[in-house]
């Protein structure tokens, strides 16, 4: 793939201050069209500026948009490595393929994201915990007001050096369990990571967010009766030694860090099941302290212990509100692994080079 490089005149100060989330982005952005019988052409990496689109784009009005999130970490030497990039191209395939937005051949999509990444790499950043948070995303760009599959595309990189996701860093979140809003249905947009699906869970967030918890975990959107996802993370317990998580029913998004997190529990011979779990369940191991540790998993929120669950007003606390053990080693052997602090026997991570 020719991808033409235009340098920005004017590259701006790196930050020196906390980094939050998604606030400070980088100096270029990563570009290519896509046009039905013409396939991807276009791709260029400019400087990062406002886009300009029609009024009547079809993202504006019918939502036809798909997104990723993954991370570049600086090692210690100063090397900067990727996690796992390969899964994050094939889950926006996958989004691309349920929203009717076109895929991206695997080979160009990451040549893409490694020329854009070496292109930002100064503005990795080196502090504890902290990396580059890439957001590659796509959305349907015809002109008309008509409700169909689109025939322009744009896709899209930008980056952001990011901290930690939550204010409370690895300190426990407080989680509400939403039983009147529904994230996502089987045969909808759930396993996709489409922005609707974010947009659509603002609600249910807010109202959580203003009674003083971090984020909602859903529950099935048909019986609500199974828990399914946290707003941004996927969602594990450990239930009387057994670390249960919920199966991947096509309503929750197929988390990276939830595979990994599998991958490395099992490993090491927990007991890991990936199944139904009832939010009946899960309020009987609250009450009767089988439930030992709760946490959630992603990208932006890495791994982070859950230390208070909010079920119909009624409130429990996990662990004692602190991090649990199972919670610490994942915590440690995921973030050890991506800044290469700790052998990848996995071969997750990918150099820039
Ligand atoms: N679930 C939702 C709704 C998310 O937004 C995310 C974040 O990407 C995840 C789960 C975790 O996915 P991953 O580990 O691939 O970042
Ligand atoms: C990620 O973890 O990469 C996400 O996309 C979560 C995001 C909604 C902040």
């Amino acid at each position: 793939m020719k991808i033409t490089i235009t340098k920005t005149a004017n590259p701006k100060a790196k930050p020196t201050s906390e980094l939050g989330f998604g606030k400070i982005f980088t100096d270029h952005m990563f570009i290519m069209d896509w046009t039905d019988g013409e396939g991807w052409h276009d791709a260029r990496i400019v400087p990062f500026e406002n886009l300009s689109i029609h009024p009547a784009s079809t993202v504006l009005h019918y939502g036809s948009e798909i997104f990723e999130g993954l991370k570049a970490y600086r090692r210690k030497d100063g090397k900067v490595q990727l996690f796992r990039p390969i899964e994050n191209i094939r889950r926006m395939n996958n989004s691309a393929e349920r929203l009717c937005l076109p895929e991206i051949p695997e080979e160009d999509a990451m040549e893409a994201l490694l020329t854009f990444v070496k292109c930002e790499e100064d503005w990795t950043p080196s502090a504890e915990g902290t990396s580059l948070y890439l957001r590659p995303f796509m959305f349907g760009n015809d002109e008309t007001l008509g409700v169909h599959s689109v025939k322009h595309a744009t896709f899209i990189i930008i980056a952001s050096p990011v901290g930690s996701y939550y204010k409370e860093g690895i300190n426990p979140v407080r989680i509400m369990i939403e039983s009147d809003d529904v994230r996502a249905v089987r045969g909808g947009t759930g396993y996709a990571k489409c922005g609707g699906n974010y947009a659509a869970s603002n609600r249910a967030g807010k109202k959580a967010e203003d009674k003083g918890y971090s984020q909602v975990l859903w529950l099935d959107g048909v019986e609500r009766k199974y828990i399914e996802e946290v707003g941004a993370m996927n969602v594990m317990f450990k239930i009387n030694g057994e670390v249960v998580t919920p199966a991947l029913t096509g309503s929750i998004l197929p988390g990276i860090t939830r595979k990994s997190c599998i991958e490395i529990l099992k490993k090491e011979g927990y007991k890991v099941s990936e199944r139904l779990l009832s939010v009946e369940e899960l309020s009987n191991a609250m009450a009767d302290g089988t439930l030992e540790e709760a946490w959630g998993c992603g990208t932006a929120a890495v791994v982070s212990p859950i230390g208070e669950l909010c079920y119909k007003d009624k409130v429990y606390i996990v662990n004692g509100g602190k991090i649990g053990e199972v919670t610490q080693h994942l915590y440690d052997t995921l973030t050890g692994i991506q800044w290469g602090k700790i052998e990848d026997t996995f071969g997750w991570t990918k150099n820039l080079d």
